[in-house]
């Protein structure tokens, strides 16, 4: 009986120690877990520690990354957690510079089943991706093993607030499942010439909203892959980069449907494109409706409005396959409500 009270006492404070209260909100500052703001230590084990004592706590906390430079590790922030978080990222934190450090298609950092989560505080994401950009990318597989900065995957009822993606290896944000999270003032830096990095990618989740926001990056400003719902983009700044677009759709079957894309009062500057629906050629059945974009000042913009479904990247499309394809094409991507409202002002 006695040695389990001291374990429960010293657990206790341990959890005073590096816990500490202000307004009402416990906040786990990754500093007092060992952190250190020297932009070479690995901060991910202690960021971990912090992470899991946030979530395990019974009322709402923050997760605290204070001022100063941070080197992070590859990393998955996972819930579901007791209570809602704040995760507040005031310093810049660094990714690894070397690939060989990632394992594929994990992301840099990857937060998942969190309901009720909250990043901001101002901090920037830098992927550190100007060393992999100038290196030719034949081989999509190699492509896609390079990390995305931020995945959000089954992230519900959640807000991303004050924060920037600079500099990332692949996309910058990637959405898998989520449902009910809101973008607000993100800002999206990487030049021109960064190869694969899409500002913010969307897959299958709905009611996702996307304002007050600046997206300058070498690809796609926005991109809506299947299975979203309820997607809207407000007083959103693109460029340079790919502009926005829907898809690509139809290179697998079973896709799901893209439906009700609201984009409102944004400005396209110095892209390739201005809004864009994207299908591979002889795609497979799909649909996309309920499609507004109204309101869009567009300058310098190569295409502003395009349709292509013949989409084609990496020149992944076999030829004689396509050939034999299109044979056996039963349709080609559908379209039932595509309004469009905007203005073109010159340069
Ligand atoms: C964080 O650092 C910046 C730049 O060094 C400084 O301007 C700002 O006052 C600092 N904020 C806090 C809360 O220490
Ligand atoms: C998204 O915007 C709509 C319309 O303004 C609003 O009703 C909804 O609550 C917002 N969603 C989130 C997750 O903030
Ligand atoms: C578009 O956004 C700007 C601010 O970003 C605002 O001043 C303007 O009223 C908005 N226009 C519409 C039609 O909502």
């Amino acid at each position: 009986m006695g040695l389990k009270l001291n374990i429960a006492g010293t657990s206790l404070l341990l959890l005073l120690a590096s816990a500490a209260e202000v307004s009402g909100d416990i906040i786990f500052d990754v500093t007092k877990y060992g952190a250190r703001a020297d932009g070479h230590s690995d901060i991910s084990q202690a960021l971990l520690k912090a992470w899991g004592d946030s979530c395990s706590s019974p009322v709402a906390s923050t997760v605290m990354i204070p001022n100063g430079t941070y080197a992070l590790g590859q990393i998955t922030i996972g819930g579901p957690c007791k209570a809602p978080i704040n995760f507040v990222v005031q310093g810049t934190v660094m990714a690894p510079v070397d690939t060989s450090r990632f394992k594929a298609e994990a992301g840099w950092i990857a937060f998942q089943q969190i309901d009720q989560f909250t990043l901001s505080g101002g901090g920037v994401f830098d992927g550190q991706g100007k060393t992999v950009w100038g290196r030719k990318c034949p081989h999509y597989a190699y492509c896609k093993q390079l990390p995305i900065n931020l995945r959000f995957n089954f992230i519900t009822n959640s807000m991303v607030k004050d924060i920037t993606s600079r500099d990332s290896k692949q996309f910058h944000i990637n959405l898998l499942g989520c449902k009910n999270l809101a973008f607000y003032n993100v800002a999206i830096s990487a030049p021109d010439e960064s190869l694969n990095t899409d500002g913010i990618h969307i897959g299958r989740s709905s009611g996702i909203n996307i304002t007050d926001s600046t997206i300058e990056t070498g690809d796609d400003c926005v991109s809506i892959g299947d299975g979203s719902e309820q997607i809207n983009i407000q007083r959103v700044t693109c460029g340079p980069g790919h502009g926005i677009s829907v898809g690509s759709l139809g290179k697998y079957p079973n896709e799901e449907p893209v439906v009700g894309i609201s984009v409102k009062n944004c400005t396209l500057t110095n892209t390739q494109n201005g809004v864009r629906v994207k299908t591979f050629p002889a795609s497979h059945q799909g649909i996309a409706s309920e499609m507004h974009f109204e309101d869009i000042v567009m300058n310098n913009v190569g295409n502003p409005i395009i349709i292509d479904q013949e989409y084609c990247p990496h020149n992944q499309c076999n030829l004689k396959v396509l050939l034999k394809q299109m044979k056996n094409a039963i349709f080609i991507a559908y379209f039932p409500s595509f309004s469009l409202h905007f203005h073109q002002s010159g340069t």
